[in-house]
């Protein structure tokens, strides 16, 4: 058996552009992998399956993301050996960190492994599973373009931990993008430079374009951004296409004593580290 941990993402800023002619918009962003983890394992077995470490159905079945880039490794492997893939989720689901990718992710890396895939042939295949699961497979902290398939690994920021609030709805994303084409201009959540980390200033403000998009489909986004800014006395960001909200802290401590004091209700509100990986394999 081969065990590994993915980890949850955050978007510093996303860019949007127009609609490609394959559907997808073309983005532009700062990309990061946090200490917020899923746990994969993989093992030969007598049919295909996908469960919980507890035991318990995984809901989607093999339609799993996670079950799917284990059988495309396998099926570029050309191998036709049955597996059991496990999944324990902590990352909340349709939350705008990625969760799904960053399994997809793992379990292309450990699958790999398993069934002796080179490197370069799982880079190709990750595109395929989802905009988001280059990054994931790359992870630490890139420059993400095109539809999210152009990864560009840049040094690894320090010097800041996040305060990270998931507020009571899930998003679906398709649905924030399809919103976004109809709303005329745009004018994304930014947070000036001033306000950033210093490891972040030199990109400039970040700025979510998905924002007014978010907020439209699921409103209560916005009087959860509102009221976290209040509390913690700070600008407050939108990950992705939502709903989780983050903030920049000096460390971890700091972070976790807002976290504290964020609105009672949350999903999750958890302080987190910056991770410099997107997957690791647990031997
Ligand atoms: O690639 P993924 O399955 O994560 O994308 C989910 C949906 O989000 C797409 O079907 C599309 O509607 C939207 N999307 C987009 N442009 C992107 C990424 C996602 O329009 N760059």
């Amino acid at each position: 058996m081969i065990r590994g941990t993915a980890f949850a993402k955050v978007n510093f800023g996303l860019r949007v552009g127009s609609r490609r002619e394959d559907g997808f918009h073309r983005v532009d962003g700062i990309f990061q992998s946090v200490g917020l983890k899923d746990r994969l394992s993989l093992a030969a077995a007598e049919t295909d399956g996908i469960q919980t470490a507890a035991g318990a159905q995984v809901q989607e079945g093999l339609d799993n993301l996670a079950f799917r880039a284990a059988a495309a490794v396998r099926e570029r492997a050309g191998s036709s050996q049955p597996v059991a893939v496990t999944l324990d989720k902590t990352i909340p689901f349709a939350s705008g960190m990625g969760g799904g990718s960053a399994d997809a992710a793992a379990a292309l890396a450990i699958a790999a492994r398993f069934f002796g895939l080179d490197d370069d042939t799982v880079a190709l295949i990750a595109p395929q599973l989802g905009s988001d699961v280059a990054f994931c497979l790359r992870g630490g902290t890139a420059r993400v373009a095109g539809r999210g398939e152009i990864v560009t690994p840049l040094d690894p920021l320090a010097g800041f931990a996040l305060g990270i609030v998931v507020p009571p709805t899930e998003v679906a994303t398709p649905e924030v993008f399809a919103r976004w084409d109809e709303i005329e201009t745009p004018a994304g959540l930014r947070i000036s430079s001033p306000d950033l980390p210093p490891a972040l200033r030199p990109e400039g403000e970040l700025v979510n374009d998905l924002y007014p998009a978010a907020v439209a489909v699921v409103p209560e986004i916005d009087d959860w951004r509102q009221e976290i800014e209040a509390r913690w006395q700070r600008p407050v960001m939108l990950s992705g296409s939502g709903p989780t909200l983050f903030g920049f802290f000096l460390d971890l401590d700091e972070a976790a004593d807002a976290v504290s004091i964020s609105p009672t209700g949350a999903r999750l509100a958890e302080a987190v580290e910056l991770s410099p990986h997107g997957w690791t394999i647990d031997d």
